[in-house]
C-alpha cells in the first residue's frame, strides 16, 4: 500500500517548520478555522502532482515571514512509502536569484528531477466542498479533473500535455502574427503538426478514461441516491464544427483528423489569433436520464454527481495504477447527508491512507474514530491527540 509516511515542510503557508510521521489508515485532523489543515492537504496534493490543488500559484506556497529572508523558498519533502522501497519526494518553490520569479524545483531521492518523473510516486484524490464546481462549473474544471487523473496513472499524458500546451502558446502567438502579417501562413504548417500529433494523444487518453469512468459509475452513482437515476458522462471532444464527434477515429487516425480540422479552420483562427480546435476545448457532459447537470441540475443533483465523479477517479487511479491513491478529504463529511457520508467511508480501503479534515469531531461516529488517528492543528502546528 503506497501511502506517504513522513511529511517535513519548511516555510510552507503558515507551516514555518513541521515534521510529522504519517502512519497507514485514516488520520483525522481537526482543528478551528484557518490553522492549516487545508494547507497540510494541499502540501500532500503537491508532493503528489507538482500542483497546488487550490490552483495557487508556487510564491504563494512561500510563508510570508519567509519573504524577509535573503533566498525566500517552501520547501515540502516526503518519504513514500511503496512496496520494496522508500523514496524521498522533494519539491521546493523558491524566488529567484534575481529576486522576482519564483522557480520550482523537483527531487527525487536527492536528484534533481522533472515534473513528469515526480508525479505519480505517490497518487491522491482529493475531495472538497469544491468539487460541485465539476459539474456546476466550466469546462476548464472538468478539464482539470481529466488531466490530475490521467496525469498520476500515465507520464506520457503528462508528457504529452507539457508539449500539447508548449505548442499552443507558439501557436497561438503565431496565429497573431500571420493575422498581422508579420509571418506567412506556411509557418503554421509545423505548429498544425505538433498540435495535430500531441493532441491526439490527449483526446484518446482522455476518451479512454471517460469510458471506464461511466462504467465505475454506472455502478457508484445509485448507491449515493434514492431514486433511480442513471449518470452519464458523454466526451465532449472539440474537432471543429464540421467534423462529427462521434465516433472519434482511433488513436492512429485521430492526429489526421485533428490536422483536417485545423486546416479547414485556418482562415478563422488566423482571424481570431488563436486556436480553435483541440483538447485545450474540450468538455464532458454529465446527464441524469438525457437531462444535462451542468445546465438543469439541481444542487443536490449536482452535489452527488460531483462525489459520484470523485468516488469514480479513485477507482480509476486503483485499476489503471494498481496501487491506492491516498485518500485526502477536506472537510467534506458535515456536508454530506448519512447515506453519502457512508458511501464515502465504504470507498476506504482496510491499510489506504486517508487524511480527513474537520472542525469538529462530532461529525464521526465514535466507532469510526476508534480506528484512526487523531492529530490536532493549531496555527501552523500538529499534534498527536492520541
Ligand atoms: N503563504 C502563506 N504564509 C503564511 N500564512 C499563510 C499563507 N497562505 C495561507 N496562510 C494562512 O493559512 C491560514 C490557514 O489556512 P487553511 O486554509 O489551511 O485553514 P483551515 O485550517 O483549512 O481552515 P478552515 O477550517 O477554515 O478551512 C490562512 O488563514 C492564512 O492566513
Ligand atoms: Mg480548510
Amino acid at each position: 500500500m503506497v501511502r506517504c509516511e513522513h511529511l517535513e515542510l519548511r516555510n510552507f503557508r503558515n507551516y514555518a517548520r513541521l515534521e510529522l510521521d504519517l502512519p497507514a489508515g485514516v488520520i483525522v485532523l481537526q482543528g478551528e478555522n484557518a490553522q492549516g489543515k487545508t494547507n497540510l492537504l494541499e502540501a500532500l496534493h503537491i508532493v503528489a502532482t507538482t500542483r497546488s490543488s487550490r490552483g495557487a500559484p508556487e510564491r504563494d506556497w512561500i510563508h510570508w515571514l519567509a519573504f524577509e529572508e535573503p533566498l525566500p523558498f517552501a520547501r515540502i519533502g516526503a518519504r513514500v512509502r511503496r512496496a520494496n522501497s522508500t523514496v524521498l519526494v522533494e519539491v521546493v518553490a523558491a524566488v529567484g536569484e534575481n529576486g522576482t520569479g519564483v522557480t520550482k524545483r523537483m527531487k527525487i531521492n536527492g536528484a534533481l528531477r522533472r515534473a513528469v518523473d515526480v508525479v505519480g510516486q505517490v497518487k491522491v484524490v482529493l475531495f472538497s466542498p469544491q468539487d460541485i464546481d465539476l459539474v456546476a462549473g466550466g469546462p476548464a474544471q472538468r478539464r482539470r479533473y481529466l488531466n490530475i487523473m490521467n496525469a498520476q496513472v500515465d507520464p506520457k499524458y503528462l508528457r504529452a500535455l507539457q508539449l500539447y500546451e508548449r505548442v499552443l502558446l507558439q501557436r497561438n502567438s503565431l496565429l497573431r502574427l500571420v493575422r498581422d502579417r508579420q509571418a506567412r501562413s506556411d509557418q503554421l504548417d509545423y505548429w498544425d503538426k505538433q498540435l495535430a500529433e500531441h493532441g491526439a494523444y490527449v483526446i484518446d487518453r482522455r476518451r479512454e478514461a471517460l469510458q471506464l469512468l461511466n462504467e465505475l459509475i454506472a455502478e457508484i452513482h445509485p448507491a449515493l441516491t434514492a431514486d433511480r437515476e442513471r449518470l452519464v458522462v458523454t466526451y465532449r471532444p472539440n474537432l471543429g464544427n464540421d467534423l462529427p464527434v462521434e465516433p472519434l477515429p482511433p488513436l492512429a487516425e485521430l492526429s489526421a483528423t485533428i490536422l483536417a480540422a485545423v486546416q479547414a479552420l485556418r482562415p478563422r483562427e488566423v482571424a481570431q489569433g488563436a486556436s480553435l480546435v483541440g483538447p485545450h476545448r474540450d468538455d464532458f457532459q454529465l446527464t441524469t436520464d438525457g437531462t444535462d447537470l451542468t445546465a438543469f441540475g439541481s444542487r443536490g443533483q449536482q452535489r452527488t454527481a460531483a462525489l459520484a465523479l470523485k468516488l469514480a477517479e479513485a477507482e480509476f487511479i486503483r485499476r489503471r495504477a494498481g496501487d491506492q491513491p491516498v485518500l485526502l478529504l477536506d472537510d467534506v463529511m458535515s456536508e454530506l447527508d448519512a447515506r453519502r457520508r457512508r458511501q464515502v467511508l465504504a470507498a476506504i480501503r482496510s491499510e489506504q491512507q486517508v487524511v480527513i479534515t474537520t472542525t469538529d469531531l462530532d461529525d464521526f461516529e465514535p466507532t469510526f474514530l476508534d480506528h484512526a488517528t487523531i492529530l490536532r492543528v493549531k496555527a501552523g502546528r500538529i499534534e498527536r491527540a492520541r
